[in-house]
């Protein structure tokens, strides 16, 4: 089976990115990370890119007349290298729904929430408002409706009396890691896909999402 083509997308810190880069280093995840592209030329994330020598982009969205000049230009670039798959590592701008169409089901996203739950911005902070008594992290499909694709698969933890946004943040990030990598493992062994709003895994329809369980598998 050939490597999985893949182009992130990312927007600031990279700590997804990274944890892409680390599992295929260590012969865990059969990727080829064609490309990092981002709408921030500033982005940690093209740093982290540089230094592993993977190619890197960056487009600012202020130069483009519209929020469809802008995803054409930088869609344009990504099909460029020809991407098997995307991924939305920390991207933090929406994209225009006719570029969202060209890639459907070769498009996610990974939400620090247990979608449908908290799609959108603070999710640790509502998750804590609502006192909510576990948390998660989501991968999706990405769809025209913001966080709101068919789900692939998540993780949750249970929140603790003391956590705060940051706090609630920072442990689920290594989670997210986890899940990312999972994820798109079953992507490089080809056994996901998308059928309208439903997840097909090994050609099966999925009713729930898969968890990740304590062993980083997904069941
Ligand atoms: C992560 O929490 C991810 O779930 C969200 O944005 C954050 C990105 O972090 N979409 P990083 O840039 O990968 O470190």
């Amino acid at each position: 089976m050939s490597r999985l083509r893949v182009a992130v997308l990312a927007s600031g810190r990279g700590s997804n990115l990274e944890a892409l880069i680390e599992a295929r280093d260590r012969g865990h995840l059969a990727i080829e990370i064609a490309l990092v592209a981002s709408d921030r030329p500033a982005a940690r994330a093209l740093a982290v890119a540089r230094e592993a020598a993977i190619a890197t982009h960056a487009l600012e969205p202020g130069a483009f007349q519209d929020r469809a000049a802008f995803d054409r230009a930088l869609f344009g670039d990504v099909a460029r290298v020809q991407p098997d798959l995307i991924v939305c590592a920390g991207y933090m701008r929406l994209i225009s729904a006719d570029v969202v169409g060209a890639w459907l089901g070769r498009m996610i996203n990974i939400h620090p929430s247990l979608l449908p739950a908290y799609p959108g911005l603070r999710t640790h902070a509502r998750a804590l408002a609502d006192r909510a008594a576990e948390h998660g992290a989501s991968v999706h499909f990405v769809t025209a409706d913001l966080d709101a694709g068919p789900v692939i698969a998540q993780v949750r933890i249970p929140i603790a009396a003391s956590d705060t946004p940051e706090r609630l943040a920072a442990r689920l990030l290594p989670f997210e890691h986890r899940l990312l990598v999972a994820t798109v493992g079953l992507f490089a062994a080809r056994r996901v896909a998308m059928a309208g709003r439903t997840v097909l895994i090994d050609g099966r329809a999925r009713e729930r999402p898969l968890e990740l369980a304590a062993d980083g598998s997904l069941a």
